[in-house]
């Protein structure tokens, strides 16, 4: 990756496999490089998704927030393998997305 995909990609921290029904934490950070905060340049916003499903969204503001989020989620055992989406908004440089495999076990109702 470039500085500049570094300072733009979310990183993602949570688990690699969760347990049905069991409140898991995933922190989120734009980027591994931070990106300013400035007016004229800044993090708009950062999503939280499993496949098209919206599970969080955060707005930022320039110079006073920091563009990193830690959100507490739970799975269903429906899907064994579902997909988290981090995708955050810059203001000049568009939408850019992370994504990471989560292994839900424990199902079986
Ligand atoms: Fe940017």
């Amino acid at each position: 990756m470039t500085d500049f995909e570094k300072k733009h990609t979310p990183v993602i921290e949570c688990p690699d496999e969760v347990k049905e029904g069991v409140p898991f934490q995933v922190k989120i950070i734009v980027g591994s490089i931070p990106h300013v905060m400035e007016e004229g340049h800044f993090i708009q916003w950062l999503e939280v998704k499993f496949g098209e499903n919206l599970y969080e969204r955060v707005e930022f503001t320039p110079i006073f927030s920091v563009p990193e989020i830690i959100v507490t989620l739970t799975k269903g055992g429906k899907h064994e393998k579902r997909t988290l989406r981090a995708i955050e908004r810059c203001n000049l440089h568009g939408v850019w997305e992370a994504t990471k495999e989560i292994t839900v076990t424990g199902g079986g109702n």
